[in-house]
């Protein structure tokens, strides 16, 4: 069977009729079915309702110590907590604070600080004639609303299987002073599921910057989301921390992680890791923000994960939920695509995304199709900082929301959306 690029015109005018009978069918189903946001399933929530349980009226809510947890105070979380959450983020627990229940609250605080006090006394970056940020693309929408927020100019840098290009990220860092940080998802990168290897870790952490004060933000928020059991020896991530401290810039990066999609994305723990100096700098600033974060809800997540075993083992049965509802996604696009030449796609190993390369130019259009037919899935563009994908052809998959059945449906649609969307592109080229 010849690809849809080898097709003749009129084979394309064939094709297209068909498919779209097969999309006006869809549509007359009525569906409504949402691949929009990476948001856990009922199923996964289910499995921490006991959680819920552990803490009770009767329950002595102390820390270790004897501190009376009801009250005010331990402003950077009580040490069962950091202990739990540096397991997590890879690092110490005296290099822990342990915030709310979000981790993007504590990134957008973070650049916030950095923008009005200036990081470890650096000059406020408020105070510069530009700010920029060097965004990895595909990548995560919040992070780059965050940046866009506050007026920094954000600079994509293209992935690879290995991490972001660190030939273009070493250029520009070198001799731009006004790039100030980068984003970063360093394992099962949302939404390309990529983990960086080794050498693009020691890159980041040794690469000369124009900036002093050039800061990594590195958001392992799917450090623990683990799709198959053979992780612990397949998708090891180098510390960053040890890494920046290995190439003398200890103060380079800040960790950030949660465990929204471990636990309850609405009522999780979330913390950061940096060096010394970073963690000082921040309790300086949050003492006068807060007297302290729920201690409460970090006892509860203590005593019902209770380590990184806990948490390994309470993540494979995650895993084994949505592990057949990414396979179902591949096996859907394969099924579908595989001889059409329409579109590439990631075959992750964690995390909670797909990402999806449709024909060029047909993004906006896949989208649209879907929408029509009762699809709802991210925004085309939603991957690229100013939501400007300027290939208009990158689609975030989410597949842990629906059930397999509703799951199934859609990505049955989704992939006639796709056809029709390249098909349509074709004829009016
Ligand atoms: C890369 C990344 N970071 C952070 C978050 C949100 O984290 P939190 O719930 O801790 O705010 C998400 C959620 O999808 C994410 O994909």
């Amino acid at each position: 069977m010849s690809t849809y690029e080898e097709m003749t015109r009129d084979e394309l005018l064939t094709l297209k009729e068909a498919l779209q009978k097969e999309y006006d069918e869809y549509c007359a189903l009525d569906l409504s079915l949402n691949m929009a946001r990476g948001k856990p399933g009922a199923d996964q929530l289910d499995l921490s309702m006991p959680m819920l349980d552990v803490i009770s009226s009767d329950s002595v809510v102390e820390d270790a110590d004897g501190t009376d947890l009801r009250n005010y105070g331990i402003l950077d979380g009580i040490e069962s907590a950091k202990v739990l959450m540096a397991s997590m983020l890879d690092d110490e627990p005296e290099n822990v604070i342990v915030f709310g229940n979000s981790s993007l609250n504590i990134m957008y605080d973070t650049v916030m600080r950095c923008w009005v006090f200036g990081p470890n006394g650096a000059t406020p970056w408020s105070q510069l004639d530009e700010v920029k940020f060097l965004c990895p693309v595909p990548g995560y929408d919040r992070h780059f609303g965050v940046t866009e927020a506050f007026g920094i100019k954000m600079i994509p840098v293209p992935m690879t299987e290995d991490g972001p290009d660190m030939d273009v990220v070493k250029e520009l860092v070198a001799n731009d002073a006004s790039i100030k940080g980068i984003w970063c998802v360093p394992k099962y990168s949302n939404p390309g599921g990529v983990t960086y290897s080794d050498e693009v870790v020691r890159e980041l952490a040794s690469m000369p910057t124009a900036a002093d004060d050039f800061r990594i933000f590195w958001d392992n928020a799917y450090a623990v989301h683990h799709l198959y059991d053979d992780a612990a020896e397949q998708d090891q991530l180098l510390d960053i921390a040890k890494a920046c401290a290995e190439a003398g810039n200890p103060d380079r990066y800040y960790k950030f992680g949660s465990t929204s999609k471990v636990t309850l994305p609405g009522s999780g723990v979330a913390a950061m890791a940096a060096s010394p100096a970073n963690v000082a700098d921040v309790k300086k600033h949050m003492g006068v923000q807060t007297i302290g974060h729920d201690k409460i809800n970090q006892l509860r997540h203590v005593e019902f994960l209770k380590d990184a075993d806990g948490i390994a083992k309470h993540m494979s049965k995650h895993a084994a939920i949505i592990r057949p509802k990414f396979e179902l996604v591949l096996e859907t696009l394969n099924n579908g695509l595989e001889s059409t030449g329409c579109g590439e796609w990631s075959t992750p190993r964690g995390g909670y995304f797909i990402s999806f390369d449709a024909p060029e130019g047909t993004a906006k259009r896949v989208v649209e199709l879907a929408k029509n037919a009762g699809v709802t899935m991210t925004g085309a563009g939603a991957t690229y900082p100013y939501k400007d994908d300027p290939a208009d052809s990158n689609i975030r998959i989410a597949p842990t929301l629906p059930p397999l059945d509703e799951l199934d449906q859609a990505m049955k649609v989704f992939v006639t959306c796709v056809k029709l969307a390249a098909v349509e592109k074709l004829l009016e080229d």
